[in-house]
């Protein structure tokens, strides 16, 4: 593969949620960029899956199963990674949608909800940010990246309420951190999706492309090649931004 100056060898990944869809997207383009691949996903089967399938086309993966929303669980997962693979460089944050959590109208929820939604989009990736944060700035260089959704900042119909206010905070989080880590070397950005080719495994209504200007929905390589870009050197100068990646549905 021509790499074109995203080659992220000798970079260690760590991506969360990527036993599928977006965060498996992310994993698959970061090991083909040459970075040693540490998956992440609450399912076991899927992350042991996702990682062997990276092995099987000549890439570096290990699985690391864990739920995010555990603080020990996630320093253990950090601890690891640097036994296994060395110390996280690039830190994936893409588990986002909790495994049976309803997203009904805000008034229809109750906090047990609610806690759900926050402490896998906002608690989640602050305790992974803090486990890996200290070792990147004693080695002076690390990316931490955030994949977050257009719902922080538009509104919809569609039960989004809690979601979108997780995600509007994880991207003020990428801004604070994102200056605080910046003389370390350090990126901290945030990806803000559109609607993808799938959600919760199920394919998106094909009719509701014809209202993304680009004419098709998010793929899990867009999001991808997002991400290794950004991880890359070549995106050095890039940080506490949140990046719309919607196929211009959302201009801000
Ligand atoms: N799919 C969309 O249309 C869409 C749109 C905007 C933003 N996003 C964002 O993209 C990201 C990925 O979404 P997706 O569509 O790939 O979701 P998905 O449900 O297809 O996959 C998410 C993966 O995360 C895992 N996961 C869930 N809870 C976890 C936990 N506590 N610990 C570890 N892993 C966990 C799941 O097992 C699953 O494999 C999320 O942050 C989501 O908010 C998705």
């Amino acid at each position: 593969m021509t790499r074109n100056g995203l080659d992220l060898s000798g970079r260690v990944a760590l991506v969360t949620g990527a036993g599928r869809t977006v965060g498996l997207g992310i994993a698959e383009v970061l090991a083909g960029l040459g970075a040693r691949v540490a998956v992440n996903d609450l399912d076991p089967a899927s992350a042991e899956a996702a990682a062997a399938g990276i092995r099987g086309r000549g890439g570096e993966a290990v699985a690391v199963p864990a739920d995010v929303t555990d603080d020990a669980g996630v320093r253990a997962m950090v601890a690891e990674v640097a036994t296994r693979l060395g110390p996280v460089d690039v830190l994936v944050n893409a588990a986002g949608i909790p495994v049976g959590a309803a997203n009904g109208q805000f008034v229809d929820t109750d906090r047990a909800e609610w806690d759900a939604w926050i402490d896998l989009n906002l608690y989640a990736p602050m305790q992974a940010a803090h486990a890996v944060l200290p070792g990147m700035r004693e080695r002076g260089w690390g990316r931490v990246l955030s994949i977050s959704s257009y719902a922080s900042r538009a509104a919809s119909r569609n039960g989004l309420a809690v979601y979108g206010a997780a995600k509007a905070g994880l991207e003020s989080f990428t801004r604070h951190v994102g200056l605080e880590s910046a003389p370390s070397g350090i990126t901290v950005n945030a990806i803000a999706l559109g609607t993808m080719s799938h959600l919760r495994g199920e394919p998106a209504p094909p009719e509701h492309a014809a209202a993304i200007p680009v004419g098709r929905f998010g793929t899990p390589e867009d999001v991808g090649w997002t991400v290794g870009f950004l991880a890359s050197d070549r995106a050095a100068w890039i940080t506490g931004q949140t990046i719309q990646l919607n196929g211009g549905a959302y201009m801000t």
